[in-house]
């Protein structure tokens, strides 16, 4: 079964095992997501599976809007609704703290990413050409809560 949990700074060592894991060399260190889980507005939360994490989400709250900084699912447990469910435990609680627009930025060749999104609400509001290196653009996605 999967339960969806808030996280917090005891999550940090599971959270970079999954963040190596996933992102290779362009992870985030293990001393930025201590920092990033114990900031008071960052709002993470993670997907366990008989207490192994297996996804986390996490976001950046500015006033009344938000920009989501990461999503991720473990390789062995795509596809299984587990973002789908990461996400509606924020938007729940960013709707609660009156939040009114979520913003992020992905790369515009992340099919899975972008399939995600847009399945959620999400549109593009632009573009930022090369903004992850040589012909990587940045797609900026936008969702009115
Ligand atoms: C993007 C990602 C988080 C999706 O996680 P997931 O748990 O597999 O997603 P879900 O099962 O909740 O799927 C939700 C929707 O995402 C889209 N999606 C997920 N995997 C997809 C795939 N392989 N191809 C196309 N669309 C896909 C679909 O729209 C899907 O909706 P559907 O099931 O109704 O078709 C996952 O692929 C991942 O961790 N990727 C690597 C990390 C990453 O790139 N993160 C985003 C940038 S930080």
């Amino acid at each position: 079964m999967i339960t969806i949990i808030k996280a917090d700074a005891l999550y940090s060592q599971n959270l970079y095992r999954l963040e190596k894991d996933i992102f290779g060399k362009d992870c985030y260190s293990l001393q930025s997501i201590v920092q990033e889980l114990s900031d008071a507005s960052r709002i993470y939360y993670v997907a366990m599976i008989n207490n192994e994490v297996v996804g986390y989400i996490g976001a950046n709250i500015i006033m009344d809007y938000t920009e989501i900084m990461k999503i991720a699912v473990s390789q062995n447990h795509r596809q299984k609704g587990i973002a789908k469910a990461l996400f509606k435990e924020l938007s729940n609680e960013l709707q609660t703290s009156g939040v009114k627009t979520i913003n992020l930025e992905v790369k515009h060749n992340n099919i899975e990413a972008i399939s995600l999104y847009t399945n959620l609400g999400f549109r593009q509001i632009s573009k930022r050409a090369n903004y992850y290196g040589n012909n990587i653009h940045a797609v900026v996605l936008s969702k009115a809560l």
